[in-house]
C-alpha cells in the first residue's frame, strides 16, 4: 500500500510534518522575499523523483522556467535531467494577462510577454498533471496572480478554483505564496484558510542576528510540530533543525 504521505525529503522538515505531506493535500508555503519558498518547492519535486519515484509538475508564475532551472542548478538539482526523461514537466507561465489597463498591456507586450486568459492557467495545470501523470505539483507563487488578475474578487474566485483542480486532481501540492510582513503576528491571507496545511519561512532578527525559522502553522489530519525552528539553506538546499528552538527567552 502507498504511504499516506508524501515526504518531501528535506532534511528536518518531514519531521516537523509528522513524517510528511497528507497525500492529496494542498498545502500552502509562505514566506518572505528570499526565504527560501522556491527552493522548498524545487527540492520537493526533485526528491520526489529521485528519492521517492514520482513525477512532478512544477508551475512557475514569477521567473521564467529557464531563469527557474538555473537558479535551482546552482543548489545542484538538476531539473533539466528530469525533465528531459519526462519525470517532471515545468509549466511557464511567467505571463501577464487580465491587466488593469490598455495602457499596461501595451508596455507588457512592448517587453515582449505574451498576453493570455486566465482560464488558461487551469487548463494548463489540468493537462500538465495528465500529460505525466504527476503525483506532486507546485505552483510558484500564487502571489503573481495579484498582477494577472487584476479584480480582487474575481482574484478569490480564481485561486479557489487553483485549489479545487489540485484536489480533484488527487496530486499532493504546494502552492507557495508571499507572506506580507516577516514578524509573528501577521496579517493571515485567505489562501491559508483555503488549504489543508500551512507552511510558514520567516526570517526573525533576534538579539542583532537573523534567524532563519520554519513553522507548520496547521496541517489539517495530521499531528505535526507546532514550534518554530531554525533551518539553514546552503549548496545542499534547505536542512531544518527540528529539535532546536528558535527562542530561547520568552
Ligand atoms: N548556495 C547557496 N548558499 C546559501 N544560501 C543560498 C544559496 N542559494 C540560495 N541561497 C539563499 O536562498 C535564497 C533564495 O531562495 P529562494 O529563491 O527559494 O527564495 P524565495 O523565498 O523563493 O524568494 P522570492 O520571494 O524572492 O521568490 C537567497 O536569498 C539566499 O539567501
Ligand atoms: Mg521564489
Amino acid at each position: 500500500m502507498q504511504n499516506s504521505v508524501a515526504k518531501t525529503g528535506i532534511t528536518g522538515l518531514d519531521d516537523l510534518l509528522g513524517g510528511g505531506i497528507p497525500r492529496g493535500r494542498c498545502i500552502l508555503v509562505v514566506g518572505g522575499p528570499g526565504t527560501g519558498k522556491t527552493i522548498l518547492g524545487a527540492q520537493f519535486i526533485y526528491n520526489g523523483v529521485k528519492k521517492y519515484g514520482e513525477k512532478g509538475l512544477i508551475v512557475t508564475l514569477e521567473e521564467g522556467g529557464e531563469v527557474f532551472k538555473a537558479d535551482m542548478a546552482r543548489l545542484g538539482l538538476n531539473l533539466d535531467e528530469l525533465e528531459n526523461s519526462e519525470m517532471i514537466k515545468i509549466i511557464d507561465q511567467s505571463v501577464v494577462n487580465y491587466l488593469p489597463s490598455e495602457r499596461f498591456k501595451e508596455l507588457v507586450k512592448f517587453m515582449g510577454m505574451p498576453v493570455f486568459k486566465a482560464a488558461s492557467l487551469l487548463e494548463a495545470l489540468k493537462r500538465g498533471i495528465e500529460s505525466i501523470n504527476a503525483s506532486r505539483v507546485v505552483i510558484d507563487s500564487i502571489s503573481a496572480l495579484t498582477f494577472q488578475v487584476a479584480d480582487p474578487v474575481e482574484r478569490r474566485l480564481y485561486t479557489m478554483l487553483i485549489f479545487k483542480t489540485l484536489l480533484d486532481s488527487g496530486c499532493t501540492s504546494l502552492v507557495i505564496s508571499e507572506a506580507k510582513t516577516s514578524q509573528l503576528e501577521r496579517e493571515f491571507i485567505f489562501e491559508e484558510y483555503l488549504s489543508d496545511g500551512v507552511i510558514v519561512l520567516q526570517n526573525i532578527y533576534q538579539e542583532g542576528s537573523l534567524i532563519k525559522s520554519v513553522y507548520v502553522e496547521k496541517l489539517r489530519g495530521a499531528s505535526h510540530d507546532t514550534q518554530p525552528r531554525p533551518y539553514r539553506i546552503d549548496q545542499g538546499g534547505i536542512t531544518v533543525f527540528p529539535k532546536e528552538r528558535v527562542f530561547y527567552k520568552l
